[in-house]
């Protein structure tokens, strides 16, 4: 790269930088845009691709910094704006990001990816009407672009109106049928609404149309399984497989249908997916089930720590640090905000829960990790750690009982839910839905074996699921020791 080149290369280098990075290429097109900052800084474009680079590495922040300084120069630039309100959303900041993107669209009212930023950003702020309006107004402009009707879809959907939803996916797919994600987000709307015939009929017109994705014949597979007809459905997850050996998510539901054997745990790659498109509406959706778990924690955190459990400023005591195991969007923080336990410290996987966590506001501090992960490499002493609605993600129980073990004082405690198994010949077993349930023996021997002491392993309900309470265990164990936790 010659330095000193005229600005006047720089058109064809932005050019060129730009396609690689659309291509996927991000290697090749660093040293270009980092040439491009030398020859051409402060610019939109140089900010712009430099930007790209910034978040393809993980490093939000600065391409907020980077976005930041080019809008200050260039206030009205729809591309600077339309980027930095997709940093902003990566961020958390939702409403900053719902700003950026109105701006975009007032700065330029024909941009329909700019409406369509706006739809996203309503949606997640949960004005949903709105966002129908928005989504609509981008496809009037293009009719063709795929991203804009799932969006649609989920502001339907938001607004209860699944028959909208429904046509608004068709209407994608008649517009773009060799779209993938289109074809599985109607599967899936009607595999959610529990009309399995429908989504079969779906995903054999993908089928039909020659569309051929790991994850479409999952759908497919489960919606077989659904209907009873469980060998099609044992040959569908093969071929599911065979198309996405690779894939976490579709390894995991192949598990969860029982063709293949049971795995321990369910593999980091389907945590973070589900839960990366699950954020937005994960608190909404748990409110609507009567989601317990977040109480039954507080609940257990008073019972067994009623001397540090102070509820009134004028006492200094306090528990912390205080661990809280898949912390997810931090309801456990919320429900146990009035109490004096602290500073809170949550891991999760998945970056989007953790966005939702962090505006709360309640976490000293957020560590996008595996929990096994983190609870080998912090080696700081809790003496309380929390794990809500997190373990019905692990099969076997011994390693991370073993490592929550070892990260607690003595008398530390360690309280968590779990998925009930009624049948105890098995000690857990992987179901359909994806996750793990325990039977109560298991999970008491597998607590006394990792050294702990049980104080409490109850029956309680978690939440409800198609009318009906879902049965869970509920665990309070301790490390002994010298101390104890009172
Ligand atoms: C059902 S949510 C519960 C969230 C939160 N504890 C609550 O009660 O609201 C499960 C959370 O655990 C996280 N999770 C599951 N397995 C994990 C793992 N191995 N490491 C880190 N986080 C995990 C998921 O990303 C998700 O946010």
């Amino acid at each position: 790269m010659n330095q000193n080149a005229a600005p006047a290369d720089a058109g064809l280098l932005v050019a060129r930088a730009t396609e690689m990075i659309k291509a996927g290429r991000f290697g090749a097109a660093r040293p270009i845009v980092a040439a491009l900052q030398r020859l051409i800084p402060g610019t939109a474009d140089a900010a712009l691709l430099a930007a790209k680079i910034a978040i393809q590495d993980g490093r939000p922040a600065d391409a907020r910094r980077l976005l930041d300084d080019a809008i200050d120069a260039a206030p009205e630039n729809t591309e600077l704006r339309k980027a930095r309100a997709e940093v902003l959303t990566e961020l958390g900041q939702l409403p900053e990001a719902a700003m950026d993107a109105a701006e975009a669209v007032i700065c330029d009212h024909t941009d329909p990816a700019a409406k369509a930023l706006l739809g996203y950003a309503l949606l997640r702020l949960g004005q949903a009407e709105q966002a129908v309006l928005c989504f609509k107004d981008a496809l009037g402009g293009a009719p063709k672009n795929p991203a804009v009707y799932p969006g649609l879809a989920a502001a339907e959907e938001a607004c209860s109106r699944p028959e909208a939803a429904s046509l608004a996916l068709a209407a994608g797919i008649a517009a773009v049928p060799g779209d993938v994600g289109l074809r599985n987000a109607a599967i899936l709307l009607q595999a959610k609404q529990r009309n399995f015939a429908s989504a079969l009929s779906l995903a054999e017109a993908a089928r039909r149309d020659g569309v051929v994705d790991a994850c479409l014949f999952c759908l497919y597979a489960h919606s077989l399984s659904s209907l009873g007809r469980h060998d099609e459905a044992a040959w569908a997850y093969a071929e599911a497989l065979k198309l996405g050996p690779e894939d976490e998510y579709v390894r995991h539901m192949v598990a969860a249908s029982g063709v293949r054997p049971n795995s321990p745990r369910a593999p980091a790659g389907y945590v973070r997916a589900v839960f990366d498109g699950y954020a937005d509406r994960f608190e909404a959706h748990l409110i609507s089930l009567g989601y317990r778990v977040p109480g039954l924690i507080r609940a257990g955190v008073i019972d067994h720590m009623p001397s540090l459990v102070q509820q009134h400023e004028s006492c200094s005591a306090r528990i912390g640090p205080v661990l809280d195991l898949g912390c997810g969007t931090g309801l456990v923080a919320v429900a146990c905000s009035d109490l004096r336990i602290g500073p809170l410290v949550g891991i999760d996987l998945s970056a989007r829960m953790l966005a939702c966590a962090g505006n709360k506001q309640l976490y000293a501090e957020l560590h996008e990790a595996d929990v096994m992960d983190a609870l080998q490499s912090d080696t700081r002493e809790y003496r309380l750690v929390l794990a809500a609605d997190v373990l019905c993600y692990f099969g076997a129980l011994e390693d991370v009982l073993a490592r929550v073990y070892a990260r607690l004082a003595p008398g530390g405690l360690f309280l968590f839910t779990v998925e009930q198994l009624e049948s105890s010949a098995a000690g857990w077993m992987l179901r359909a839905q994806g996750r793990y349930a325990h039977a109560q023996a298991y999970v008491n021997v597998a607590s006394v074996e990792a050294g702990f002491q049980i104080r409490e392993l109850r029956a309680e309900s978690l939440r409800q699921e198609a009318g009906a309470p879902v049965p869970g265990w509920f665990v309070v164990l301790e490390r002994p020791g010298p101390e104890g936790a009172k």
